[in-house]
C-alpha cells in the first residue's frame, strides 16, 4: 500500500528555493541481505558538511523504520525521526553514518525502489525511489562512489549485478552466495540499481574508439534469450554512433541490460546497468512489430546516450530534468534518423508531438519545459520535457549548424564533466561555442504553450515583390497568463504556382518579435509559401494557403516534410469543413493521394504517412468543441471516398508488397507500412473482399507487423473474420504478455460503435490486471485515446476510467496518474461532456487515502 497523504495540504518544492546541499557524500558502502519478503539493508555513507553551516545532517526514507543506527562505528541514538527523513544531529566535518533497515520487495507494488517482478528483484529508483531502499540525501546533486555487496540464495538468484564493475564473488553459508560491484564514477542515488534472478545473458563486446574493450550482456529470462539479438546489434550501433556523432566513449569495462516485465515507464539509465520494461527489449518477426523494433532500437539508444547526457553530467535538481531528457532524446531521435529515412522519422517524430504534447501545452497540466513548481516529480515526466525539450535542442542546434553545435555540446560534456548541471548551463554553452546572443531564446525554458504563427504572402506584380508578413502569439497557460513572444528559427521558401520553379533559396528566418516582414525581389509569377519545413520550430503555423496552394506544396515541395505537412493541411482543412458544414469537397484531396500514390520516385515509407490521414483527436484540437461523433463521421467519409476512388491504386500499392518475404531493412518496413495503409483503404471503400482480404493476411503473415495490421483493419468492423481472427490470435499468444498486451489495445483502439462496453468488458478479462503497467496501459490508455469511444455520449467512458484509476491507484500511484489527463480536456467538449469529466475528477479527488500524484493531477485538471 501506498503511503497514505494528506491531500488537503498538498507540499510544494519551487525551483527558485534550490539550496545546495547542508551534507555530501563522497562515498556510500552498501549490503544487501537479499530475499523477496524481507531485504536487510545496511548502508555506510561518508558525509561531508558542505560549507559553513550547523545544520544537522537529513536522509530521506519513505517507509523506513531503522533498526540501527551508528555514528563513526558507534551504535548511536543521537537521532530521530522527522516523518520519513532521519535527522542526526553532527558536531565534525566529516563522519562515517551507519543505518541499517529492513525492506519487503514483494510487497512493493508502486514498482519504485527495491521490488519483485516474476521472480526477478531490481530496483527503480529515478526520481525518489532510492529513499525507499536507504536514507540517504535523495537529490540528484549529492553525488557518491558506491561499493555494493549482495548475498543471496544461490538456486533463485544466481545472478546478482549492480552498477559499476564487479570486483568479486564467491560461495555463502546455506546455499548462499555472494558478490561485490565497484562504479568508480561518482553518481546520484537516482541512479543506483541492483537486479538478483535467474537470468540467461545474450553476450557480445565492443571496442571503443581508444581500444577499450567492453565485456555486453542483455539479461532476460532462457526462454526470452532468443528474442534479444535486436537489442544487442542496436546497443552496439548506438556505441559506435555516439563515438562518430558526439565523440562519446563508453567508459566501464562491462554493460549489462536486464529486461523486467513488471515497469513503470520505457527504461532506466542506471551506471552501467540499464534496466528496462521487456517491451523495449524483446523481438522476433513473430512476435514484434516494425514500429516494436524501431521502438527497442531507439530506447537502447536513449539509455545508452544518458550515460554522457544525464550520468557523466547529471541534473542539479528536478526542474532540469529536460536537461537530460530533451537532450538525449533529441539524441535517440537523431540516430534513429541516421538509421533509416530522415524525413519518415521526422513525420513520426512531429506526429508524437502533436499527439501527445501539444495538447499538454494547450490543457491545465501545462507547463514550461523547466517547470517553477512541482507537487510531486514523477507526474514532470511528460511530452513537454521529453518532446518539446528535444525540439528546443533541436532548435538550437538549426541556429547554430551542425559544427558549432558540436563545438557547443564538446565544450558542454567536458565543462561539466563529473558534475550537476542546470539547463542555463547548457544554453550557455551553446552560446559560447556557436557565438550566439540566446537571451530571448531562453523563453522557450520558462513559457509553456505552443506559439501559434501566422504567416500571409502577399504578391505585388508591378514590382515583383513578394512580402510574406509573420505574426506570432503565445497563448495563456496555468499561471501564466501574458507571455513574451519567443524566438522561432522558421526555415522557409517561396515556389512559383505557376512554373513550379523555387523563387528563391530557402531562408533560415529568426522571428523574434511579435510581428515581421520579409521581402523578396524578383518575384514574377505568383508565390507559394512553403514554411517551417522539416518542422524547424515546435509550433501550430496558419497560413492563407488555398487547397490548390497545398495540393501544389504535396506534389512539388523538395523539402519531404514540407511535403507531409501541405498534404496533412489540405486534409485538416477538408475534414474540418466536413465537420462545420457537415460535408466538404473531397476532390482536392483525393487528386493529391493520387499523384503522391503515383510519384515514383517518392520512398513507399514516405507514401504511407503522407496519405495517411489525421487522427480523429488532431482533428479534435483544431475545433473549438470536439463533437468527436461527427468528427468520426467525417474523417470515415472521407476515408470511404479515398478508399472508392482510388481503389485500384491501393489494390496495385497492396499487390506490389504482398509477396515480400520478412527482412528488417528501411525498405521492406516501408513496403509493409504501406501495404497495411492501402489494406485500410480497401477496407474503408466498402468493397465486399475486404474483410477476407484481411483475414487472408492475417493467417498467412509471416511476421506481426502484418498480422497486427490486418488485426487492427477488421477491428473497424462486426464482421465473422474479425471474431475468428480475434480467437486464433488470442490463442496463438496466451503465453506471451507483450503480444496479448496488442490484442487488448488493439480492441481498446477499434472504431466500433460498441468499443466502449467491450473494453469495460476486456477489463473482467481473466488476463487483465491492474498490477502490470503495460497490460493496465494496453487497455486503459489504448481506450483513452480513442477518442469517439472514450467520448461516448452516455459518459461510460469517463466513469470506466476514473474506476481503473481509483483501483490503480492503491497500488501504483504513479502509473495512475500518468493516465489521468485524458479527463482534464474537459474544457474542449461541449457542457454536457464537460460536467460529466469533472464529475469524475471530483469523484477520483474525493477518493480516500488518495496518493499525491494522483491529487496534483486531478486537482489541477480541475482547475
Ligand atoms: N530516465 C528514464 C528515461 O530514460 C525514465 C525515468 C522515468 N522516471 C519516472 N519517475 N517517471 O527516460
Ligand atoms: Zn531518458
Amino acid at each position: 500500500m501506498p503511503d497514505v497523504q494528506a491531500t488537503a495540504q498538498p507540499t510544494v518544492t519551487r525551483r527558485e528555493e534550490y539550496r545546495a546541499p547542508d551534507w555530501m557524500v563522497p562515498e556510500i558502502t552498501l549490503d544487501f541481505d537479499l530475499g523477496a519478503e524481507a531485504t536487510r539493508v545496511r548502508a555506510t555513507l561518508t558525509v561531508e558538511r558542505n560549507g559553513p553551516h550547523d545544520r544537522p545532517l537529513r536522509l530521506d526514507g519513505e517507509g523506513l523504520a531503522p533498526e540501527r543506527v551508528l555514528i563513526d562505528g558507534e551504535a548511536s541514538d543521537a537521532w530521530r525521526m522527522d516523518g520519513g527523513t532521519l535527522e542526526i544531529a553532527l558536531a565534525g566535518e566529516r563522519h562515517e553514518i551507519g543505518t541499517e533497515v529492513v525492506i519487503a520487495p514483494e510487497r512493493n507494488t508502486q514498482l519504485m525502489g527495491l521490488y519483485a517482478s516474476g521472480g526477478i528483484l531490481c530496483t527503480q529508483c529515478e526520481a525518489e525511489g532510492f529513499r525507499r531502499i536507504t536514507f540517504f540525501p535523495d537529490r540528484p546533486d549529492v553525488l557518491s562512489r558506491y561499493r555494493v555487496t549482495m548475498t543471496a540464495d544461490k538456486a533463485r538468484y544466481p545472478v546478482l549485478l549492480a552498477n559499476g564493475d564487479p570486483v568479486a564473488s564467491g560461495d555463502a553459508e546455506d546455499g548462499r552466495h555472494w558478490a561485490k560491484w565497484h562504479d568508480p564514477f561518482p553518481k546520484p542515488s537516482y541512479l543506483f540499481a541492483l537486479v538478483a534472478g535467474d537470468l540467461a545473458a545474450n553476450r557480445d563486446t565492443f571496442t571503443t574508439r581508444s581500444g577499450r574493450t567492453v565485456d555486453l550482456a542483455i539479461w532476460v529470462r532462457e526462454r526470452d534469450l532468443p528474442r534479444t539479438d535486436h537489442a544487442l546489434r542496436a546497443l552496439k550501433t548506438a556505441m559506435t554512433w555516439d563515438e562518430q556523432t558526439y565523440g562519446r566513449e563508453y567508459d566501464l569495462d562491462v554493460f549489462n541490460i536486464v529486461a523486467v516485465d513488471d515497469f513503470n515507464f520505457g527504461a532506466m539509465e542506471n551506471k552501467g546497468l540499464n534496466i528496462f520494461n521487456s517491451r523495449y527489449i524483446l523481438a522476433d518477426p513473430d512476435t514484434a512489430t516494425d514500429h516494436d523494433y524501431d521502438g527497442i532500437a531507439g530506447v537502447v539508444a536513449h539509455e545508452y546516450f544518458h550515460n554522457w547526457s544525464g550520468n557523466r553530467v547529471t541534473c542539479r535538481d528536478w526542474f532540469q530534468l529536460s536537461l537530460k531528457e530533451g537532450f538525449t532524446v533529441f539524441r535517440d531521435q537523431s540516430f534513429s534518423a541516421d538509421q533509416g529515412s530522415h524525413a519518415v522519422k521526422r513525420i513520426e517524430d512531429v506526429r508524437t508531438l502533436r499527439a501527445a504534447q501539444f495538447p499538454e501545452d494547450a490543457g491545465p497540466l501545462a507547463h514550461p519545459v523547466r517547470p517553477d513548481s512541482y507537487q510531486e516529480i514523477s507526474n514532470f515526466y511528460t511530452a513537454t520535457i521529453y518532446n518539446k525539450g528535444a525540439e528546443l535542442i533541436r532548435m538550437m542546434a538549426t541556429i547554430l549548424g551542425e559544427e558549432k553545435f558540436r563545438r557547443a555540446t564538446d565544450l558542454y560534456f567536458d565543462r561539466f564533466d563529473g558534475t550537476a548541471a542546470t539547463c542555463e548551463d547548457f544554453v550557455t554553452c551553446m552560446e559560447e561555442a556557436g557565438e550566439v546572443d540566446l537571451i530571448p531564446f531562453r523563453r522557450w525554458y520558462s513559457q509553456a504553450g505552443t506559439p501559434r504563427v501566422t504567416a500571409t504572402v502577399r504578391h505585388e506584380p508591378g514590382s515583383a515583390r513578394a512580402l510574406v508578413k509573420l505574426s506570432q502569439r503565445v497563448p495563456p497557460t496555468p499561471g501564466q497568463p501574458a507571455k513574451q513572444p519567443m524566438v522561432l528559427p522558421l526555415r522557409l521558401k517561396l515556389f512559383g504556382a505557376e512554373t513550379g520553379q523555387e523563387l528563391a533559396p530557402e531562408e533560415l528566418v529568426l522571428l523574434s518579435d511579435e510581428h515581421a516582414e520579409i521581402a523578396f525581389e524578383g518575384v514574377t509569377e505568383r508565390p507559394v509559401l512553403s514554411i517551417n519545413r522539416g518542422f524547424s520550430a515546435p509550433v501550430i503555423v496558419e497560413t492563407n494557403r488555398t487547397a490548390a496552394d497545398l495540393a501544389f506544396l504535396s506534389a512539388h515541395d523538395d523539402d519531404p516534410f514540407a511535403r507531409y505537412e501541405a498534404m496533412q493541411q489540405l486534409m485538416l482543412d477538408t475534414l474540418v469543413a466536413g465537420v462545420t458544414h457537415g460535408r466538404a469537397d473531397h476532390a482536392d484531396v483525393v487528386e493529391a493521394v493520387r499523384h503522391t500514390l503515383a510519384d515514383e520516385t517518392l520512398d513507399p515509407a514516405f507514401i504511407a504517412e503522407a496519405v495517411l490521414l489525421p487522427s480523429e483527436s488532431f482533428v479534435g484540437d483544431q475545433m473549438e468543441v470536439v463533437d468527436p461523433d461527427t468528427i468520426h463521421r467525417a474523417r470515415e467519409t472521407l476515408r470511404r471516398d479515398l478508399g472508392r476512388m482510388l481503389e485500384g491504386e491501393w489494390r496495385r500499392a497492396y499487390e506490389r508488397s504482398r509477396a515480400n518475404r520478412f527482412e528488417y531493412s528501411p525498405a521492406a518496413k516501408g513496403a509493409r507500412r504501406l501495404k497495411s495503409v492501402a489494406l485500410g483503404y480497401i477496407d474503408a471503400s466498402g468493397a465486399p473482399d475486404a474483410a477476407s482480404l484481411a483475414f487472408v493476411q492475417f493467417e498467412h503473415a509471416d511476421n506481426m507487423t502484418d498480422r497486427q495490421g490486418a488485426l487492427t483493419t477488421l477491428a473497424g468492423g462486426t464482421s465473422k473474420e474479425w471474431v475468428a481472427a480475434l480467437d486464433i490470435f488470442y490463442n496463438r499468444y496466451s503465453d506471451n504478455a507483450l503480444v496479448l498486451d496488442k490484442w487488448f489495445s488493439t480492441q481498446a483502439l477499434s472504431s466500433r460503435d460498441d468499443a466502449a462496453e467491450q473494453v469495460e468488458e476486456l477489463a473482467r478479462h481473466r488476463d487483465f490486471t491492474l498490477a502490470n503497467p503495460n497490460r493496465a496501459r494496453a487497455l486503459i490508455g489504448a481506450f483513452s485515446v480513442n477518442q469517439r469511444a472514450f467520448h461516448h455520449p452516455s459518459g461510460r467512458g469517463y466513469r470506466f476510467l476514473a474506476d481503473q484509476l481509483i483501483a490503480l491507484d492503491k497500488l501504483n500511484p504513479q502509473t495512475a496518474a500518468k493516465l489521468l489527463p485524458p479527463l482534464g480536456r474537459w474544457r474542449r467538449f461541449d457542457q454536457k461532456r464537460a460536467r460529466m469529466m469533472r464529475e469524475q475528477l471530483q469523484r477520483i479527488l474525493a477518493t480516500p487515502g488518495l496518493s499525491k500524484d494522483m491529487f496534483e493531477q486531478a486537482s489541477k485538471s480541475l482547475e
